[in-house]
């Protein structure tokens, strides 16, 4: 029996190709394994959006040319955002050659073809797809949970916002069919499933491709009313599209997530703009405020820039203010980084390593006093939890997610992962809650 190993260096979008890729190996009856050494396969699912995700695959490659010398059967493939690039493409090529499969994120459903041609011909197979229009719809997944799942609703992206390799790797915006999407939930939940998120990079915009129109909020009320789902959560959405539809959406679907990503950026209107965002700082915050008016209890994450090309102190100031006055409950932080073929890597005014770092370490200290305060106003409230796993360190500790997306510690057994528990909060970090089941 064959043996596969694969590594994911992504995003959600990537750990849910991950998930469609196992479900493709192993109806040929090939079996995942959690040991490189062990595997006949070796499977790498690069992320082309930091240069730290692309060296981390590319340094990881590397190390695979000892395994590869002491077992020459051994098949290394490479997939994924990366791969979509011809120049990063050729170039990993070219410095890695025991890389014998090359395939895209738009040809999953092909791979078996793929090693059938490489074993038979022992030649090297590369086939990725650059033409993005096309959706294949035919796969299923091996998901990791029974009891949460992601959901691709739409792929691509129209935006390009100038720092973004997303549009020139997973093409232009498409969204699947609201049949098909309604159906792959229908199963999950006939299959236990309570959780689903999902995905698209600017979900917002759903449905504007397809012929018969629908909305987003229109979709997110017909999946509310699918019997055994308990919950929907969505990633990510533009604050430039973030309708008021869509607010109240959050007021009457009762399984919508009180919990919204709204990825900002900057806080500079000046840096927003040469980021070819559409929207101001005001503009964010009057979503923001609107929201947390009619939904007090939200809880909102965000992604943050620093470093952007030109990007001053005044205008990262206006970050850190953006930051306060939205009283985020958490952020992914990034330090810029230079995507070739983007419009920003272009721009000349480049900030020195040393500036972003600075700055980053400013952003946090501004941002995690603001985020152990929402978590202190959840002390004594009893939270809603989705038991998702025993603790690493203490068998007798689980971890789950409240309604908001935290991550809540408490104690209880095994027998009750992907149940939905009520939790009261007793004690709160920075990034988690501990709890007790009452
Ligand atoms: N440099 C740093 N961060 C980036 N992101 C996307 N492209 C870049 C880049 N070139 C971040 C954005 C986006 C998140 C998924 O990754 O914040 O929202
Ligand atoms: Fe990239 Fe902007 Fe599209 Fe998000 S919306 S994937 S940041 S281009």
């Amino acid at each position: 029996m064959m043996k596969f190993h694969i590594s994911t260096f992504g995003c959600q979008m990537n750990e849910h190709d991950t998930e469609k890729i196992i479900w493709v190996l192993e109806k040929i009856g090939y079996q995942q394994t959690n040991n490189r050494n062990e595997a006949d396969i070796i499977i790498f699912n690069t992320c082309a959006v930091r240069k730290t995700a692309e060296d981390r695959a590319f340094g990881q490659l590397g190390e695979l040319q000892d395994l590869k010398r002491k077992n020459p059967d051994l098949i290394i493939a490479v997939c994924g955002c990366l791969m979509q690039k011809e120049e990063i493409r050729d170039y990993f090529l070219s410095k890695h050659k025991h890389i014998d499969i090359v395939f895209g994120t738009n040809n999953i459903h092909k791979l078996p073809q793929l090693i059938d041609r490489h074993l038979r011909t022992g030649d090297k197979v590369i086939d990725v797809i650059e033409d993005t229009r096309e959706i294949s719809d035919n796969i299923d997944s091996n998901r990791k949970y029974s009891y949460k799942a992601f959901v691709d609703i739409m792929y691509g992206c129209n935006n390009f916002c100038s720092y973004c390799i997303v549009p020139y790797t997973r093409g232009r915006e498409r969204s699947r069919s609201v049949k098909s999407i309604i159906n792959e939930v229908e199963n999950l939940a006939q299959t236990g499933c309570k959780e689903i998120t999902l995905l698209g990079q600017n979900v917002n915009s759903y449905g504007k491709t397809l012929e018969e129109k629908t909305t987003f909020s229109q979709l997110l009320a017909l999946l509310n009313k699918i019997e055994g789902i308990e919950r929907i959560r969505f990633m990510t959405s533009h604050p430039k599209d973030f309708s008021d539809e869509l607010i109240e959406a959050y007021k009457s679907l009762d399984k919508l997530c009180n919990h919204l990503h709204l990825p900002v950026q900057s806080g500079s209107n000046r840096i927003l703009k040469l980021m070819n965002r559409n929207y101001t700082k005001e503009q964010y915050l009057e979503r923001i405020y609107k929201l947390r008016e009619e939904i007090p209890d939200i809880a909102i994450t965000t992604d943050i820039i620093v470093g952007f090309p030109g990007e001053t102190e005044e205008d990262f100031e206006e970050t850190l203010d953006l930051i306060k006055k939205a009283k985020f409950d958490s952020a992914f932080t990034f330090l810029y980084s230079i995507r070739e073929g983007t419009n920003a890597a272009k721009m000349t005014n480049q900030i020195p390593d040393e500036i972003k770092h600075d700055r980053f370490q400013r952003l946090l200290d501004v941002l995690y006093p603001i985020g152990l305060e929402s978590n202190k106003r959840l002390i004594k409230t009893v939270q809603k939890v989705l038991v998702e796993e025993i603790s690493k360190n203490d068998e007798n500790i689980l971890s789950g997610r409240t309604e908001c997306n935290k991550l809540v510690h408490f104690k209880g057994s095994r027998d009750i992962i992907g149940q939905i528990v009520d939790v009261e909060i007793t004690n709160v970090k920075t990034f988690t809650l501990e709890g007790r089941m009452v």
